[in-house]
């Protein structure tokens, strides 16, 4: 495994994570991973290797789970998230327009996150709230009936 820049990362806030889950097994692993996030900002692989080994857990399961969540980031990921909806009812209403206007002002494509990690730019099938279509979402603030002309004023709001 490459452990590229990661591989410099203290392991210290991991051994304080783990020292408060004694005996830590594969049940405890959503919560480890929770707090590794939160003290690292995501879950590098140089921490999560270094968790495997401590725990015993194997790092193919660590990883399993890393994966099937997706509040799980495996890499660097910006202060801010913006989602924007790609499915079919905000399709029909622009919603492609949306999404690249967002690329267009923060020069990041989908799943990219700005060099100054100020946002991280997600598309996703549904934001469940297809009566406002087009929608965007930015942490957990609802933006509907987007135009393009809206995306730098609501991106400006978050620094
Ligand atoms: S399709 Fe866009 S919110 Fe449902």
């Amino acid at each position: 495994m490459d452990f590229g820049k990661e591989g410099s990362l203290s392991i210290e806030p991991l051994d304080k994570i783990l020292a408060s889950v004694p005996n830590a097994g594969f049940g405890d692993l959503i919560p480890i991973l929770q707090k590794i996030q939160a003290a690292y900002g995501y879950l590098p692989p140089s921490v999560l290797m270094a968790a495997s080994s401590r725990t015993g857990i194997t790092a193919s399961r660590i990883y399993g789970v890393a994966t099937f969540y997706e509040q799980f980031h495996l890499e660097p990921h910006g202060r801010h998230t913006i989602k924007c909806c790609r499915g079919t009812a905000c399709h029909v209403r622009g919603g492609r327009n949306i999404i690249r206007a967002i690329s267009r002002t923060l020069g990041v494509e989908e799943s990219e996150t700005t060099e100054d990690m100020r946002f991280t730019f997600e598309t996703v099938a549904c934001l469940g709230t297809c009566f406002l279509a087009p929608v965007m979402m930015v942490n957990n603030d609802y933006y509907g009936h987007m135009t393009s002309n809206k995306v730098k004023d609501i991106l400006e709001r978050y620094s």
